[in-house]
């Protein structure tokens, strides 16, 4: 647990298996977390989108042959910003840079390729770690906008 982890604020953390139900559970877990930062509403849709796109990445390509662990740990920092990681222990990435270019899949006809490439642009950051048999790490970050100021 992150609690008395220096920098941090809240956490929370979560296990599940990695079933398709699940995968609303962790979005909507995630972004309730999320509305203690100082989040707008387009931005909390953001953190849903990427949450969804991280953790059916585990359901479906970490565990193709059935139901394995699917552990999401978040965390609000003292500086306000939001860290959300899933973690498979599934097949594993053989090739993460090529993982996250735009288009690539590896089921093509039935996926678009797109769930990374959609996580890297509502994030601040993401890394990806992963090894071919050990499985993944899937790490964003994300602080709040800070809101325009209105004239007049
Ligand atoms: N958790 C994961 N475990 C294994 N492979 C993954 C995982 N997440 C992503 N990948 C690999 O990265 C590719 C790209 O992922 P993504 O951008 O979400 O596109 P899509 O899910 O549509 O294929 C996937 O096709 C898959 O090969
Ligand atoms: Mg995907």
């Amino acid at each position: 647990m992150d609690t008395g982890t220096p920098g941090v604020k809240n956490s929370v953390h979560m296990e599940f298996p990695s079933l398709p139900e699940n995968v609303g559970f962790a979005r909507a877990s995630v972004a309730f977390f999320a509305s203690q930062l100082d989040f707008t509403l387009d931005e909390l849709d953001e953190i849903k989108v990427a949450v969804s796109e991280a953790v059916s990445n585990a359901v479906v390509h970490g565990y193709p042959q059935g139901p394995g662990p699917v552990v999401v740990d978040v965390s609000a920092t003292e500086a306000g910003e939001l860290v959300v990681q899933v973690a498979d222990r599934g097949t594993g990435i053989e090739d993460v840079e090529q993982a996250c270019q735009t288009s690539f899949t590896t089921r093509p006809g039935e996926r678009l390729g797109l769930g990374l490439t959609f996580i890297k642009e509502y994030a601040d950051r993401l890394e990806v770690t992963s090894r071919p048999g050990e499985g993944t790490v899937v790490t964003f970050r994300k602080r709040p906008q800070p809101a325009a100021v209105s004239q007049g």
